[in-house]
């Protein structure tokens, strides 16, 4: 029996398909290849030294995914495909409930119509919006997102809670990430976007590798202790292991389980930026400019229930975080294309 992983091919993805192989999982792939490049899963085959099916297919095409249910003995389903841009979220609303929301009822309907009802999705601390106080809990309310992609996270979160409800059979586990960062020690994978990067990390890597001026810090003036956004970074292979101790609940228990991974300690924009220099040795140019519409000053986890009940704990600090991050940019200054 595999674990389906859908957007696979992308940035965490392909980490938690390297870890899912190195801890003995079959896989099955399904990507349509929108947001990666097909490379990085030839890469994870070679890191790991294992051939896996992969299905160039989108989880809106029902028939092409009853294909993959028909050829591939499914168990469970690790969910990552999807939009993730906020700010191209408010600009393309449509495209992201079409692609989110209506890919992920899709992927249920095939997964009940086997009778696969194991799911672990990925969402985002973005559903515990703008005025809950950090650190954050899984028992907060939800609510108060400020964007399409965010509500897109929220609405399935509620989706998958009503399905859990219409049907005991379902266990469904819900990780809420906080920000993932960093690349596999290798240097052979790691975060690969497209055109200008909207997050930090892929910024000032790329700032790094003198592919763009300098960093804008956005925003100088927050409550926080130097003025810059403080956010809860964590090294996306521990995300990837977060999801196969999520492997285990989903075997021992049904309904839904609520989990933040993250590492509860907050660094705020120029801590990175410092513990990325050290990491790289070299200086990195930056500016303080306006604040960025709809960022929050403070975001970090409460992860201790994710400790407590699947018995994993974030290994690697900033300084894994930095070091590998620049160790993929470095090797790969073009990403899969080199
Ligand atoms: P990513 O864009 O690198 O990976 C997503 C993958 O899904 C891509 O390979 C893309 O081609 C594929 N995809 C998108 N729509 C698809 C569709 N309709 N059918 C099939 N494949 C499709 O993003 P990521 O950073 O690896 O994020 C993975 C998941 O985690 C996403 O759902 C994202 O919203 C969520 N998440 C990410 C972050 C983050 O900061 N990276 C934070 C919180 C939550
Ligand atoms: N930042 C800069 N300059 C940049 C990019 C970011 O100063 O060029 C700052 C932001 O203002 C923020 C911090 O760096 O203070 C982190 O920003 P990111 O864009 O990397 O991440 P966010 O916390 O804004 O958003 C991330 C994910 C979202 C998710 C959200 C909450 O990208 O998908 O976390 O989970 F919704």
């Amino acid at each position: 029996m595999a674990v389906l992983v859908t957007g696979g091919g992308g940035f965490i993805g392909s980490h938690t398909c390297v870890e899912l192989l190195q801890n003995g999982f079959d896989i099955v792939v399904v990507d349509n290849f929108s947001n990666c490049n097909p490379k990085s899963l030839e890469r994870v085959k070679e890191l790991t030294g294992k051939d896996f099916p992969v299905y160039p297919c989108d989880i809106r095409d029902l028939d092409g995914l009853c294909k993959v249910f028909d050829n591939e003995k499914i168990d469970s389903v690790i969910h990552f495909a999807g939009l993730k841009a906020v700010g191209e979220s408010t600009q393309i609303p449509m495209e992201y409930y079409d692609n989110n929301v209506v890919g992920t009822l899709n992927l249920c309907r095939v997964m009940a119509k086997y009778g696969c009802k194991k799911i672990v999705f990925s969402s985002s601390a973005t559903v515990y919006g703008y005025d809950n106080p950090s650190p954050l809990v899984e028992t907060m309310k939800t609510g108060g997102v400020t964007n399409p992609y965010g509500r897109t996270k929220l609405m399935i979160e509620e989706i998958l809670k009503d399905i859990a409800a219409s049907d005991d059979e379902w266990s469904i586990v819900l990780l809420r990430y906080f920000n993932p960062i960093g690349a596999h020690e290798s240097g052979r994978i790691g975060e690969n976007p497209n055109g200008i990067p909207n997050n930090l990390m892929p910024y000032i890597t790329q700032v790094a590798v003198g592919k763009r001026e300098f960093l804008s810090v956005f925003g100088g003036d927050y409550d926080t202790p130097d003025g810059t956004g403080v956010r809860d970074y964590i090294h996306v292979v521990d995300l990837a292991d977060g999801h196969i101790k999520a492997l285990d609940v989903l075997n021992k228990k049904t309904g839904v389980a609520i989990y933040n991974l993250g590492t509860g300690n907050g660094y705020s924009v120029l801590d990175i930026v410092k513990a990325f220099e050290k990491a790289s040795g070299n200086p990195l140019p930056y500016k303080i400019v306006d604040r960025r519409p709809g960022d929050i000053d403070v975001c970090y986890s409460n992860p201790e229930k994710a400790f407590k009940e699947l018995g994993w704990k974030a290994k690697r600090g900033i300084e894994d975080m930095c070091a590998d991050s620049w160790r993929w940019q470095s090797m790969n200054p073009n990403g899969y294309d080199d």
